[in-house]
């Protein structure tokens, strides 16, 4: 049984909560979060970006206001952290020190160097961590990355990548419309696109990035459309958050081969279609589990094991911040830059 504990209470981490609840080889003994009424016997909830979660029942859970608390009680072996992302690497790196094993959401941190302190930590305490990009695990993105790698495409010739929503309005204290604490939509959302192409057609040689602002100011990170140059095929991943509020959330793919053509939507009914160059379509058949069970799942199965989690290696997804801070520095100087 592996003894968990949540840190941030927030729109991911009541996502999380439902999850360690739900798995037979999960015991959640503890939250922290440092607003009271998140931390309440009943906590409230919070909306989000896919779904709505549930009022928590807390009454049966300790329950501290800090991760230093969370971290001292000694009968947690893995913590869970789900605070904003400028707080990852310095609760990843306490957690480690204690010698409890990490869960910590994406983006890892917001520089290179806060994911190698984080990377660092891990090494010295011989502690498991997995940073959640849960897009790995996201079925629909499975079956593409297992269609690849088996040829079943054949030579690509182009990969599209999609995810936008309205401006996401939960989060505590509007930390996320903060650019310098979350890196705005470009290192919040899109992310997630950045990392899983990362992880299937590896680092493009280099990469060019426009982007523009709805509501920020400063620095253009709400809206961003990044061409990936590998020079074989032709690869471009677009993110946003400054929809208007009745949009729905999208995340999508469409990626061409000579063989056919996997295309996904959130937002069409099926989701997943296979065109095949002759013969009829086909809808793929796949779990209907997210992403984030089934990271949890594998989590689960790396801490009984002892193997470490290199389904995401911590080095990439440092390597994913790093594509994103080259994508915000084309963004910013018009150039393209060589990776
Ligand atoms: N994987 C995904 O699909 C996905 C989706 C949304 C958010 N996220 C990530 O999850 C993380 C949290 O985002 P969110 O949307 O849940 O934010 P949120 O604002 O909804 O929740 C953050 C929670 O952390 C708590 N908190 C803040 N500072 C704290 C501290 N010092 N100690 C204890 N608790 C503290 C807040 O009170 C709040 O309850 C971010 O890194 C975000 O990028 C991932």
């Amino acid at each position: 049984m592996i003894r968990t504990g949540i840190v941030g209470l927030g729109f991911m981490g009541q996502q999380h909560f439902a999850i360690h609840q739900a798995m037979d080889s999960i015991q959640l003994l503890a939250i922290c979060d440092k607003k009271e009424k998140r931390r309440a016997a009943q906590a409230e909830a919070v909306g989000g970006n896919i779904g709505e979660a549930q009022t928590l029942d807390l009454s049966a859970l300790a329950r501290y206001a800090t991760v230093e608390e969370l971290i001292a009680n000694p009968d947690v072996d893995c913590v869970d952290i789900c605070t904003p992302t400028y707080l990852h690497a310095d609760m990843t790196v306490k957690a480690l020190e204690a010698g409890k094993h990490v869960i910590c959401e994406k983006p890892m941190a917001l520089s290179a160097d806060d994911c190698q302190r984080m990377i660092d930590a891990a090494v010295a305490s011989g502690k498991l961590l997995l940073v959640a990009q849960c897009i790995r695990f996201w079925p629909a993105y499975e079956k593409l990355s297992e269609m690849i790698r088996h040829g079943e495409l054949g030579r690509l010739t182009s990969a599209k990548f999609t995810r936008v929503s309205p401006m996401p309005t939960w989060s505590q204290d509007s930390w996320l419309l903060d650019n310098a604490l979350s890196g705005g939509a470009v290192t919040d959302l899109h992310i997630h696109d950045v990392d899983f192409i990362i992880s299937v057609f590896g680092r493009p040689k280099s990469l060019s990035t426009q982007a523009a602002n709805r509501f920020s100011s400063g620095q253009k990170l709400d809206h961003a459309i990044t061409q990936y140059f590998y020079g074989d095929f032709v690869c471009v991943a677009e993110g946003g958050w400054g929809f208007p509020g009745t949009w729905p959330f999208e995340m999508a793919f469409c990626v061409l081969g000579d063989e056919g053509c996997l295309e996904f939507s959130t937002a069409k009914s099926p989701m997943l279609t296979f065109y095949p160059m002759s013969g009829d379509a086909t809808h793929p058949q796949v779990s209907d589990e997210t992403g984030y069970q089934r990271e949890f799942a594998y989590f689960a199965e790396c801490l009984e094991t002892g193997k470490h989690p290199d389904r995401v290696a911590p080095e990439s997804a440092m390597e994913s911040v790093r594509v994103v801070m080259a994508e915000r520095h084309s963004a910013e100087t018009g150039e393209v830059i060589s990776l």
